[in-house]
């Protein structure tokens, strides 16, 4: 092969883990096209070991790929300079992995170190971000939880039971009141007349302002859970009571740029906080993925305080992104679009979802083609 690009980015400590890193790799050939990606979690290394061993995996990628040249990005200008031989190294620690990087290095008829800033390199991010989600991550069992707001509302009936049937494990209800949200949905005789159709837990998502107005008419037309915003209501720990009280679950919803400490105090009280990856009011919006750290961020404190409620997203979620939500620490998956508009028959589009997540328990390794890959930015 004439030419591989391998941009290489190392993501270190941002929410809270210190000492564990993510590796990303994506390689292009010479027209930007992504030939290959990988990822790996790199748990206790200093963010130069992790940059080296970042480059490294590059090289050996690019070796693997039966490249004959190659140009390999980091994002640490001291790597690169170092390895430019511009810069000497001094320490100890990272002398060894600089001979290893430049005996791999003259294994290439031409081979170059270059810088890229982080931010070019979107791609490689994601991809060590996820990785370094990883090195933290503890399995645990995920839900599928399909809103019904893109359904066909001429047959709601025989749509609940097709996700019963195939595989859903909460039905997700978006009731949106066109004052908290600029949007009208549908409301309590919905939920009342689908109860009887299905055993499975109604996920109860309130877009309403003064929610503690209605919960008891919700949890009375048959909500098992019910989620509240913490924007819409003065008096959250009492409508969390109130919602358990009525033998609820309680779940409490965060808008995208509501900070997590909004819900921190109440944390304990929770069953379920819904995170929102959308500003929310529609289907089919596209996914906000700087709304993950949030997640991540809840995530390290449910885990610090052995707290097991579950951890939902909402808001354009697809088999695409899927895995990097799971990876972030959340627990359930709602999806309107990515379900009820993927082309897929019901259980295919929920198993497409669960496959997709199997990714983050797997071998770490991102095959050749998928995801559907954005453009190599190195090059
Ligand atoms: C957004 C709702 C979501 C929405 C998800 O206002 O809370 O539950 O229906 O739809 P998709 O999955 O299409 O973004
Ligand atoms: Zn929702």
């Amino acid at each position: 092969m004439a030419l591989v690009v391998l941009s290489v980015y190392v993501d270190g400590s941002s929410q809270g883990n210190p000492g564990l890193a993510g590796i990303g790799v994506v390689a292009c050939d010479e027209k930007g096209q992504v030939v290959a990606t990988r990822q790996r979690p790199l748990p206790s290394a200093t963010n130069n070991e992790a940059e080296y061993q970042a480059v490294l995996e590059g090289l050996r990628l690019a070796r693997e790929l039966g490249a004959s040249e190659v140009i390999v990005f980091s994002d640490s200008e001291l790597v690169v300079r170092q390895l430019q031989g511009a810069y000497q190294v001094r320490s100890e620690g990272l002398k060894g992995l600089w001979r290893e990087a430049k005996a791999l290095m003259r294994q290439f008829r031409r081979c170059e170190i270059r810088h890229i800033p982080r931010e070019q390199n979107a791609q490689a991010n994601r991809l060590a971000q996820q990785a370094s989600d990883l090195a933290s991550f503890r399995p645990r069992a995920v839900k599928i939880a399909p809103s019904i707001l893109s359904a066909d509302f001429r047959r709601l009936g025989e749509v609940v039971r097709e996700l019963t049937e195939g595989g859903a494990d909460w039905v997700h209800f978006d009731v949106m009141d066109g004052h908290f949200v600029p949007n009208i949905s549908f409301g309590l005789p919905v939920i009342e007349a689908l109860r009887p159709e299905t055993s499975l837990p109604f996920d109860v998502h309130l877009m309403i302002a003064e929610p503690e107005r209605y919960v008891d008419a919700f949890v009375k037309a048959g909500a098992d859970i019910v989620a509240v915003h913490v924007e819409a209501t003065a008096h959250l720990h009492r409508l969390v009571a109130r919602i358990k009280e009525l033998g609820a679950k309680a779940s409490v919803a965060l808008n995208p740029a509501t900070p997590a400490e909004w819900i921190r105090p109440i944390l304990p009280f929770l069953d379920v906080v819904l995170v929102m990856t959308v500003d929310p009011g529609f289907a089919g919006q596209k996914f906000l993925p700087f709304v993950l750290d949030k997640v991540r961020t809840v995530r390290r404190w449910m885990d610090e305080q052995g707290l097991t409620a579950e951890l939902e997203v909402d808001g354009g979620v697809t088999a695409a992104n899927a895995a990097d939500c799971v990876a972030a620490g959340a627990t359930v998956l709602v999806s309107a679009s990515g379900i009820f508009q993927s082309g897929l028959p019901i259980p295919d589009a929920i198993e497409a979802l669960r496959q997709a997540v199997k990714k983050v328990t797997g071998d770490g390794t991102e095959k050749e083609g998928e995801p559907p890959s954005e453009g190599c930015r190195c090059g």
